[in-house]
């Protein structure tokens, strides 16, 4: 027979696939009745496969007794509860390394969409407004100093390819790390020296509205702020206020407070670039992080070592 694992949330369709053909998958996301469906599956239920966005609340993880793994597709896993986890000897995993390169990707992307205001450029041309005159100059990537919020593998991967842009950068977290960039230990320093400010750090209770209205009033009516980590870490509230006031001079966007709901403010605004939650979202890098939980469910069946645990005690 085959073992028995709780879908928390859709993930990719090829992964889900594989793990269809695997597992006796039960899908408690859409299944009609939730709890009928745990009253049934509960006492089979040693692993559960969630996505990042959707994470696992407490009350579902209570709800399975025999729950050993939770197998998260994303490397972020401030969605689940980790402490709830933890206290049950849980294990967690993620998906790191393989989406590193793509979420940097998106956010040289969004610099330079928002630095040189391509999209915008876009709908200029489109709109035959060039017909009229030329565009009006924008600022440069070269030179301009860029502060990132968040050292880890993101963060250092954005400030390599932020290096061959030639901009000027600076970095803060909790602590001073082991890498060529200049640290600073005060985020409104930061935000006021930086033209462009790029969240890069977890999400999480620890991280939430870490960019308030004090580091945003930092930033300056030029200022830039990108974020590819969590919508949690920015004051959404304070961030619609400084753009729709000119305090700060845009922004570019792939995560939210409450996705997929965006501020309807941000919709009209033409110095903001918005992406869908994307920074992962290629054929290759989605197949690399399926590929990490099947082998981290496979290893657990198997008595092996998780490939890439959170939490990894038992
Ligand atoms: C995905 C992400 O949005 O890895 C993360 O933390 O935010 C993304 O890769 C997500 O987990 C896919 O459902």
């Amino acid at each position: 027979m085959k073992p028995a694992l709780l879908m928390v949330a859709p993930i990719h369709s090829a992964t889900q696939a594989r793990l269809e053909s695997a597992y006796r998958v039960e899908r408690w996301y859409d299944a009609p009745d939730r709890d009928a469906l745990l009253a049934q599956v509960a006492p089979d239920v040693r692993v559960a496969v969630t996505s990042g966005g959707a994470g696992m609340k407490a009350a579902l993880i209570e709800k399975l007794p025999r729950l050993e793994l939770i197998a998260c597709f994303g490397v972020g896993v401030d969605a689940i509860d980790l402490a709830a986890a933890r206290a049950r000897g849980i294990r967690v995993t993620n998906t790191p390394d393989v989406l590193t390169d793509d979420v940097a990707d998106l956010a040289l992307g969004l610099m330079l969409a928002t630095v040189r205001r391509i999209v915008a450029a876009d709908r200029y041309v489109r709109e035959r407004r060039w017909l009229e005159g030329p565009m009006p100059l924008t600022g440069r990537m070269k030179g301009t100093r860029l502060g990132i919020v968040g050292m880890g593998r993101i963060g250092q991967a954005i400030a390599q390819r932020a290096a061959a842009f030639g901009m000027d950068i600076a970095y803060f977290g909790p602590r001073p790390k082991p890498v060529p960039w200049r640290y600073e230990g005060e985020l409104v320093t930061l935000a006021r020296d930086s033209g462009v400010l790029v969240v890069a750090c977890p999400g999480g209770e620890s991280t939430r509205h870490l960019i308030d209205r004090a580091v945003l009033d930092a930033r300056g009516p030029t200022g830039i702020l990108i974020n590819i980590a969590r919508g949690s870490v920015v004051d959404e509230d304070a961030l619609v206020d400084a753009l729709v006031n000119r305090r700060i001079g845009g922004a570019g966007l792939d995560v939210f407070a409450d996705e997929p709901r965006v501020p309807a403010a941000l919709l009209a605004m033409d110095n903001v670039v918005l992406q869908p939650h994307q920074g992962s979202a290629t054929h290759a890098t989605r197949g690399a992080m399926g590929q990490l939980v099947l082998d981290n469910v496979e290893a657990f069946f198997a008595g092996r070592p998780l490939p890439t645990p959170v939490i990894a005690t038992h």
